[in-house]
């Protein structure tokens, strides 16, 4: 499926380049559109559930590695890149493994501190799919997601608008579909954490990150405003109603 054959172009290709210029819900975190993806920062050409990965262009998604709470930054601000990206009529893919981190680090001329947790395929897809692909994409579980009961105990009796988000949360995409964000229900607040420990390479907490901009956007959806606020250790952040 994934195989967007030019670069990104045009005015939905500017607005989007503006989006990730000025985007920054918590600082320390950024989106970068790389219009031109040269094919020496993909490793390999299997990069697993989507297949081949050949894509000109791509977001990159920075974080400040010196932060504790980087990587949940990064992912809440890369999905909203992502999201972005989408409503604009581009296809994404994330791609965690698979990319020459140093050479995308050097094109972009990022510091030290300046982590990629993980680049974004960026383009035009097509959906011929081959058979190896298919297969591929089944192995990987693409598709499948936890119940509202396995990631939330007992929210079938919590606020329609804390079941709102968590239905979005399902829908979140998570490194090898892996899901591994779970929540707990304290008074007007939702505690997001995960268990087990982090990994470093491609951190739980990242895959967290998107689960909080995607838990925000149902709550909102359902009426409820609120805040994060960050945690550290298996406590990745907790949303307050306000
Ligand atoms: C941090 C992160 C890294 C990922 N890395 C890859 C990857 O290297 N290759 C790939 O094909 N998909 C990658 N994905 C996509 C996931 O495999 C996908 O979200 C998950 O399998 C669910 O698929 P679905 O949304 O199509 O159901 C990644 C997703 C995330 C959030």
């Amino acid at each position: 499926m994934y195989l967007p054959g030019r670069p990104i172009a045009g005015a939905e290709a500017e607005a989007l380049t503006q989006f990730c210029a000025t985007y920054s819900p918590f600082p320390g975190a950024r989106a970068i559109v790389l219009a031109e993806a040269p094919p020496e920062i993909f490793t390999g050409w299997l990069l697993g559930v989507y297949g081949k990965v050949s894509s000109p262009s791509a977001l990159v998604f920075v974080g400040d590695r010196r932060l504790p709470d980087a990587a949940a930054r990064t992912g809440y601000t890369a999905e909203g890149a992502a999201l972005e990206a989408t409503a604009l009529g581009f296809s994404t893919c994330w791609i965690g493994g698979g990319v020459r981190r140093r050479e995308v680090m050097w094109m972009l001329g990022l510091e030290e501190h300046e982590h990629v947790y993980s680049i974004s395929a960026l383009g035009y897809s097509h959906e011929d799919k081959t058979l190896g692909e298919r297969a591929t994409a089944g192995m990987a579980r693409a598709g499948s997601r936890r119940s509202l009961e396995a990631i939330a105990p007992g929210s079938e009796f919590w606020p329609e608008w804390v079941k709102s988000g968590l239905e979005l949360v399902r829908v979140a995409p998570s490194a090898t579909n892996r899901q591994p964000w779970r929540f707990a229900l304290e008074g007007r607040s939702v505690r997001l954490f995960f268990e087990g420990r982090d990994t470093p390479v491609i951190s739980k907490r990242l895959d967290c990150g998107i689960a909080m901009l995607h838990f925000e956007l149902g709550a909102r959806s359902a009426g409820v405003e609120g805040r994060w606020e960050l945690l550290e250790g298996n406590d990745v952040a907790r949303w307050t109603s306000t």
